[in-house]
């Protein structure tokens, strides 16, 4: 007789793509420009997708679509920069979701330890050289272990239902230090 486990389970369900983007966009989130270079070869991308990993030792991951340009850049240069924007950052979030065009003469930074540009004025910095990647599917998970940080008191930019949010907290929640 044929057949294991594998063979006799049902098909795996799954779910309109469409509905699952709309699901999807309910999530808020806080966007970053992820920066990257090789060699003369700057680049930033917007991206949502960006979580910490652990602290001990000091990971994070962003997911990269493997046609966007950044992807080559971080996969060659071993490195990765996450600029955490601001509030008042959202014409910087438009200018790196856009392919092209994204002059770094005309927009301030500097160049950290990576080599990667880290934009000025964002709420914080996260400077990582590459520890490992994973493919999966249509993307790519690289994780980062972080080098360098810095943080600014400045309130973060958000994405939520397609559009650019500012946070207000909410009347008497205290912060966790
Ligand atoms: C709010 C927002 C979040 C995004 N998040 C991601 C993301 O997490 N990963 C990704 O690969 N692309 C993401 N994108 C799309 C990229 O920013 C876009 O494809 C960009 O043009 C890629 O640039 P590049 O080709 O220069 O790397 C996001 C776009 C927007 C507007």
């Amino acid at each position: 007789m044929s057949g294991g486990p594998a063979a006799m389970a049902a098909p795996r369900a799954s779910v309109d793509a469409a509905a699952f983007r709309a699901t999807m966009r309910r999530l808020a989130a806080g966007v970053t420009v992820v920066t990257s270079r090789h060699g003369a070869r700057l680049n930033g991308m917007t991206a949502t997708a960006v979580c910490s990993v652990s602290a001990d030792p000091p990971l994070v991951l962003v997911v990269v679509n493997r046609r966007n340009a950044s992807h080559e850049l971080i996969t060659r240069g071993r490195a990765f920069a996450l600029n955490f924007l601001g509030a008042d950052q959202s014409e910087l979030a438009n200018l790196f979701a856009a392919s092209g065009g994204k002059r770094f003469d005309t927009i301030p930074h500097r160049l950290g330890k990576t080599g990667c540009p880290l934009l000025e004025g964002c709420t914080a910095l996260v400077e990582c050289e590459l520890e490992t990647l994973h493919d999966v599917a249509t993307h790519t998970v690289f994780i980062g272990r972080v080098i360098d940080n810095e943080t600014s008191q400045s309130a973060p930019l958000t994405y939520h239902d397609a559009r650019f949010w500012a946070l207000r907290p909410i009347d008497g929640q205290r912060g966790v230090d």
